[in-house]
């Protein structure tokens, strides 16, 4: 990992794990891509650089007329108001009204650590440029954010936008980062959804104009992630160039890739800028929130190997991200809000012995939460259910040596609620207009400090005088009616981001009052799964649709940018609560058992032979959790593509590895399923004891193997792959 400035050239070449990244300062002094992609050596790249394209184009001052054109170079933070027609990542609104903006290159610095941004999360640690920019005239000024790593083959890209004037100026875009990509022959994959089926893939040829996926929501994901794909259309799974953009960004977002005249690709995003105006007062500046940009030769598969290494290495909480996850036995599928101590006893008693070591309460256990209708926001426990407060259940559940997890939902608060009664104002919205509800709730306004102090000092409470240990943090509705007040009217447009900021303000203290407590998100599902999230909490409730066949999709997906730790993956009962599907116990076992696995279902109502299989399968889990911890995914058969989903999960020294291959519909007559395997080392001998095979890594690559299926529908089997 190194960055260096070759003065001679002009040209900053950052070096990480495989890959370089070269950006130059041009004649004018506008920063200029110049590559990203496998390692190279740093021999001048000025036979790469465009002529030929001056189509009308400005010219900047001082330049010939003709000779110049921004058509001929790639932007490194494109900026709008001079002679840049394409997507700007900035755009200024200077006291005098007008959006001039030039931003020309004024010094660099070299970082030996990258500094954290304040109040957002980030990728933590890695050698880190910066490159100043200015405008003379304005006084407007951005710095640029590069950060290599010597242990994963990406780079994290923010910007931090300052107003050097002594008036204040409005940000209508502060995007994160611009970077060219050389054509346009490429795929753009993204991910998109809604609730019980999020993540679908959707892939489209790149062409002229601008792609682009966003959210409105002061949410990242539900309908859209904050990712995109971006491969070389003769890119596979396993072979070719790839990258990967991702935000750490939970709130609205905007990814765009742009087919510009030149016949190249930019892509740029961040912030939303939909509903977004910052006032930048003199002296201040933004922080923007990071981008990781991934790459790899080895196909879409080793981008996300690219992400998942980063994910682990340098955002998950360092303090869970490789430790054992709790098996957690969640109440929601078994009672839904209908439980009493009793009943919540029963359920831990009847999963003794099987090695399911956390009970989670879910929603209904405060105030007169029966229904969806009440009670948000008002975390006290409703004494008729739980007799004896919470400190009896959950002392219950300790005494039996397991731990005790809680549902929350911090955000939000109910019409029907005290904390409503007394504080109206607290929820998002104008006093003179009725408010839209979902899920028959409001959203708190978190962009408030008063508000957040509540919620702070309520949450850390009952987790406190409870000895919780788990916290299960939930999010079930979206941001509408935006307005908060006591907001100036000329900032109410900064909502989107501020709510973002008032999020992590309450991650930051809740999650580091409670050091020891584990952390995991949801939000009606998997509706904000999102690096800002998995920076606080190790993993994310995947999605509320736990039927085995549709989660192929859902975690084939979502592991395209995250690792299957962060992944909660729970094993429900038949038939499924959200589609009806009926899957064999073993196949939801074994498709939950590529994550972060647990289980969601009245164990009350189990055989003594049910319990048991239980007890064998967190068994068979704890086997290959280490795998799920630390492996390399390799990605077989796409679930979107074809009848079948296989994966592999290989030990980084390749000495060990599973195999998980499903298959949705047999026939009378089904076909012969044959596989190469994929990751291991070539060399090496293995045993997969399942098959009574002995074969070398090249031959079960090469070769490959036929699966051999039981002839039913959504069915499943798992290979252990050990070197001997
Ligand atoms: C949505 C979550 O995804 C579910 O798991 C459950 O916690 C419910 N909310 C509770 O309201």
């Amino acid at each position: 990992m190194s960055i260096t400035f070759e003065k001679s050239q002009n040209t900053f070449y950052l070096d990480g794990k495989g890959v370089t990244y070269a950006l130059y300062i041009n004649e004018v002094g506008y920063p200029c891509h110049m590559y990203f992609g496998a390692e190279i050596t740093h021999d001048g790249l000025r036979h790469t650089r465009g002529v030929g394209r001056t189509s009308r184009t400005a010219t900047p001052p001082g330049m010939d007329v003709g000779k110049y054109s921004y058509q001929n170079y790639l932007p490194e933070y494109a900026f709008f108001g001079t002679g840049d027609f394409r997507e700007p990542a900035v755009v200024v609104e200077n006291s005098t009204g007008d959006r001039i903006c030039d931003l020309l290159y004024d010094s660099y610095e070299i970082l030996p650590e990258k500094p954290a941004i304040v109040g957002m999360p980030s990728m933590r640690g890695g050698e880190t440029l910066v490159i100043h920019l200015r405008d003379k005239i304005s006084n407007i000024g951005a710095d640029l954010y590069y950060t290599v790593y010597d242990d994963c083959s990406v780079i994290a890209r923010r910007a931090v936008i300052r107003n050097y004037g002594d008036t204040a100026c409005r940000l209508h875009r502060a995007y994160s980062f611009s970077m060219g990509l050389p054509g346009q022959d490429y795929n753009i994959t993204t991910l998109h959804g809604g609730w019980a089926c999020e993540r679908n893939m959707e892939t489209i040829p790149m062409h002229h104009g601008v792609v682009s996926v966003d959210s409105k929501r002061c949410s990242s994901s539900d309908t859209l992630s904050p990712f995109m794909g971006i491969f070389p259309s003769t890119t596979s799974e396993h072979l070719g160039d790839a990258y990967g953009v991702c935000l750490i960004y939970s709130s609205s977002f905007v990814l765009t890739a742009e087919g510009v005249v030149s016949g190249d690709t930019v892509i740029t995003g961040g912030i939303n800028d939909f509903n977004f105006t910052w006032k930048l007062e003199a002296g201040e500046s933004l922080e923007t929130p990071e981008a990781l940009i991934a790459f790899s030769d080895e196909g879409i598969g080793g981008m996300s190997r690219a992400f998942h290494d980063a994910y682990r290495n340098h955002l998950i909480n360092p303090r869970f991200v490789n430790q054992s996850r709790p098996i957690v036995i969640n109440n929601w599928e078994a009672t839904y809000m209908d439980f009493d101590t009793d009943k919540l006893k029963a359920i831990v008693d009847s999963v003794a012995g099987t090695g399911i070591d956390t009970f989670v309460l879910d929603d209904g256990w405060f105030r007169v939460r029966d229904d969806e209708f009440c009670s948000l926001g008002d975390w006290k426990v409703n004494g008729n259910k739980l007799v004896g407060g919470l400190k009896a259940i959950v002392e219950y559940v300790h005494s039996k040596e397991m731990r005790f997890g809680l549902w929350f939902e911090p955000e939000m608060v109910s019409e029907d609620s005290d904390l409503f009664r007394e504080h109206p104002d607290y929820a998002i919205g104008m006093p003179t207009r009725e408010r839209c509800y979902t899920r028959h709730q409001f959203v708190l306004d978190i962009t408030r400090e008063d508000v957040r102090d509540y919620i702070v000092n309520t949450v850390n409470s009952v987790i406190r005088d409870n000895n919780i240990d788990y916290v299960k943090w939930d999010c079930n509705r979206h941001v509408t009616d935006v307005y908060s007040v006591g907001r100036e009217a000329d900032r109410q447009a900064e909502f989107a981001h501020r709510y973002a900021l008032g999020l992590y303000d309450l991650c930051e203290r809740i999650v580091n009052a409670n050091p020891n407590v584990f952390f995991e998100g949801c939000s009606s599902g998997g509706a904000r799964f999102d690096g800002g999230i998995l920076y606080y909490f190790p993993q994310i409730w995947t999605s509320d649709n736990s039927d085995a066949e549709d989660r192929t999709r859902i975690q084939y997906s979502t592991s395209l940018i995250y690792p299957l730790s962060s992944m909660s993956c729970h094993i429900s009962t038949v038939p499924n609560h959200q589609n009806n599907r009926v899957t064999k116990m073993s196949t939801r076992a074994d498709i939950a058992h590529l994550g972060a696995t647990g289980y969601e279902l009245d164990t009350t109502k189990l055989s003594a032979e049910e319990i048991e299989n239980i007890g064998k399968q967190v068994e068979e889990y704890k086997q290959t959790e280490e795998l799920i911890l630390r492996g390399d995914l390799y990605r077989i058969d796409n679930p979107f593509e074809s009848n079948f989903f296989t994966e592999m999960v290989v030990s980084k020294d390749k000495s060990e590895a599973i195999l998980c291959a499903y298959r949705r519909q047999t026939n009378a007559n089904p076909e012969i399923k044959r596989i190469r395997l994929s990751g291991l080392d070539k060399r090496k001998m293995y045993r997969i004891a399942e098959r009574d095979i002995t074969a070398s890594g090249a031959t079960l690559m090469n070769a490959g193997m036929v699966i051999h299926f039981p002839n039913e529908d959504y069915i499943s089997v798992v290979y252990h792959i050990r070197e001997i």
